[in-house]
């Protein structure tokens, strides 16, 4: 483990392909120990982003330290903090799960018996130890991609990157991926990820980059992500349909906005960016002896916070659902 207050600090990171500027100046700052989600749609820079700071790809401008190490300058200090899986990892395809973990331990310099315990100890954390002896080519597209975390966790680095790590999963091994990834950062890990998945960012990350066109757009916790565009919703539910007219004349009274009544009138959307003035509208309503039967609010979903924030929603990947073979 490292002192360092801050995993990850980058400044204006730029890496230009040809005339396609992928990273146009990117700032990011992760704390240690947290989940930091990278959101955005195919081909906004994610990966490119992730390979400079993993010291795969050399930036074209800007600096990335990680745990204060110079990605550039201290490449292979930032080497040894750092585990990197995702898009471009891979495994040999005719060795078990089991043979495939040892390699890795042996060549990351763990005594045989070690190797061997830390094998056996992943696969068991990763729901893979029916599988061990199976060589890789007999695995589902979620076993290996389980696998590969499990390699990249074999030194225990204190910064792990994910690239997309739950991408075409199946739901129930993308659950799986969900509770390990909490459990790194419960052990003490901290964790750069990148998603297409907007629910993904919102359930995993403590905090989020949104980023489009190599670029940021907008930075914060789900919730303030969420805030930032202030449109929730009061969602009213009337006792008596009858008075759906009245209470939709008292909505834009206090509100200044029109409501808008389900096709069978019973229930009201307001989309509110005042919530004080609620009071104003149930203190309306108790006059009016208009009786609610429920009232709630609904915050807005990171989709509407992309396409506010964007102009253009999210294109997410292709579902593709992968068979366990377990
Ligand atoms: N090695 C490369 N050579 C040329 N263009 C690339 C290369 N890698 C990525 N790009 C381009 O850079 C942009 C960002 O790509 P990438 O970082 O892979 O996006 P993401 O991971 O968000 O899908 C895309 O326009 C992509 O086509
Ligand atoms: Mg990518």
């Amino acid at each position: 483990m490292t002192s360092t207050e801050y995993a990850v600090e980058a400044r204006g990171l730029v890496k230009v392909f040809g005339q396609n500027r992928a990273v146009d100046g990117v700032d990011l700052t992760v704390k240690a120990g947290t989940v930091y989600g990278v959101l955005g749609p195919n081909g906004a820079g994610k990966t490119t982003t992730i390979s400079m700071l993993a010291t795969l790809l050399r930036p074209d401008g800007g600096e990335g330290r990680i745990f204060g190490h110079d990605v550039v300058r201290e490449a292979q200090i930032v080497r040894q903090l750092i585990g990197v899986t995702g898009q471009y990892a891979s495994v040999d395809e005719k060795l078990s799960a089991n043979e495939n973990l040892y390699i890795f331990g042996r060549l990351l310099g763990l005594s045989s018996k070690q190797a061997k315990a830390k094998g056996a100890e992943l696969l068991e954390a990763f729901g893979l130890t029916d599988a061990a002896t199976r060589p890789l080519a007999k695995f589902s597209g979620g076993m290996r991609r389980r696998l590969d975390l499990a390699a990249s966790l074999i030194a225990q680095p204190p910064l792990i990157f994910l690239d997309e790590p739950t991408t075409g999963l199946d739901p129930r091994t993308r659950g799986q991926m969900w509770d390990t990834i909490r459990q790194l950062v419960a052990t003490g890990s901290t964790v750069l990820l990148t998603t297409q998945y907007l629910d993904e960012a919102d359930q995993l990350a403590d905090r989020i980059a949104v980023i489009d066109a190599g670029k940021v757009v907008a930075e914060g916790t789900g919730d303030e992500l969420k805030a930032s565009i202030g449109t929730s919703s009061l969602i009213l539910r009337l006792a008596d349909t009858n008075e759906t007219g009245e209470a939709l004349r008292l909505i834009e009274q206090v509100f200044g906005v029109q409501g808008t009544p389900s096709p069978e009138a019973a229930r009201i959307t307001v989309p509110m960016s005042d919530a004080d003035r609620v009071t104003d509208l149930l203190l309306a309503f108790r006059s009016a002896g208009i009786r609610l039967a429920e009232l709630s609010v609904q915050k807005p979903t990171l989709d509407e916070v992309f396409l506010t924030i964007t102009g253009h929603g999210v294109t997410e990947a292709e579902e593709t659902t992968e068979e366990v073979l377990a």
